[in-house]
């Protein structure tokens, strides 16, 4: 069954601009990227790279990023705006490297959108090099557990329900209609953790501007989170550095 994202690709790519979307350019690139910045990360995987927006941003700061993703509209888009830049067709269920072929491994607000997450958590944990960072951008598990509704004294108020009920359902906005998963927090730590893998930063970021009223609605249901996990081990010295 279609995931949406290839008829929602020409609307996806036109919310994006390159600035991104509310949720990027006010709430998660600063705290996202603050994460890349100065730890000395050379060779970066992002795991459904989309129109491969935060690729240009690891590209900006140096790091060799290569993005992968199944939608082949927006590979074509990636690849437009950034020819010298790698990007490649597949899915994070199974991904065509080595073990242990990347320092750096990005999930940016991807986990919601992979059907079959027992197999991609492992495949991320894979790739990644002893020391490496698994740095993971996602919807908060009570945000995508429920929706906004109106009481009867006609306030509005964040419903949530059925939490611990793993579940796909179509999420619509500015033209955009594609399937995303429900899952409880639990279960994304736990594979998380079955990987070896140690976190090592947590944030719920609030956001540094934009509409108002999103603001406010943001502050009340915070839509995000950021993780950074590491997995054990020394990181491999760089020839000519150190
Ligand atoms: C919400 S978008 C995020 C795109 C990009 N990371 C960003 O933040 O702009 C989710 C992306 O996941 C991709 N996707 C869907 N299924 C996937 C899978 N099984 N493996 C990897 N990526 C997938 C979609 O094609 C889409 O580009």
């Amino acid at each position: 069954m279609s995931n949406g994202w290839d008829d929602s690709a020409a609307a996806w790519i036109a919310d994006m601009g390159e600035e991104g979307d509310f949720g990027r350019a006010c709430v998660l690139d600063a705290p996202m990227l603050a994460r890349l910045r100065g730890r000395g990360f050379r060779r970066a995987l992002d795991v459904g790279c989309g129109e491969g927006r935060f690729c240009r941003r690891m590209r900006d700061l140096g790091i060799a990023a290569t993005g992968i993703d199944p939608t082949d509209a927006l590979l074509a888009r990636a690849r437009a705006r950034d020819p010298e830049g790698v990007y490649l067709s597949g899915r994070a269920e199974s991904l065509p490297f080595e073990d242990g072929a990347f320092d750096l491994v990005v999930s940016y607000l991807t986990l919601i959108d992979i059907p079959d997450i027992r197999a991609a958590i492992p495949e991320m944990a894979r790739v990644l090099s002893p020391g490496g960072t698994l740095l993971i951008a996602n919807l908060n598990s009570f945000a995508t557990a429920g929706g906004w509704a109106e009481d009867g004294d006609g306030t509005r108020r964040f419903r949530i329900d059925d939490y611990l009920e793993e579940r796909a359902e179509w999420a619509e906005w500015h033209d955009i209609r594609v399937h995303n998963w429900h899952r409880p927090l639990s279960l994304y730590l736990g594979l998380l953790l079955g990987q070896g893998l140690v976190l090592r930063h947590f944030d719920e970021p609030v956001p540094h501007g934009g509409d108002p009223a999103k603001v406010a609605r943001y502050r009340r249901v915070p839509w995000f989170h950021v993780m950074a996990w590491e997995k054990p081990g020394s990181r491999a010295a760089v020839p000519g550095e150190g």
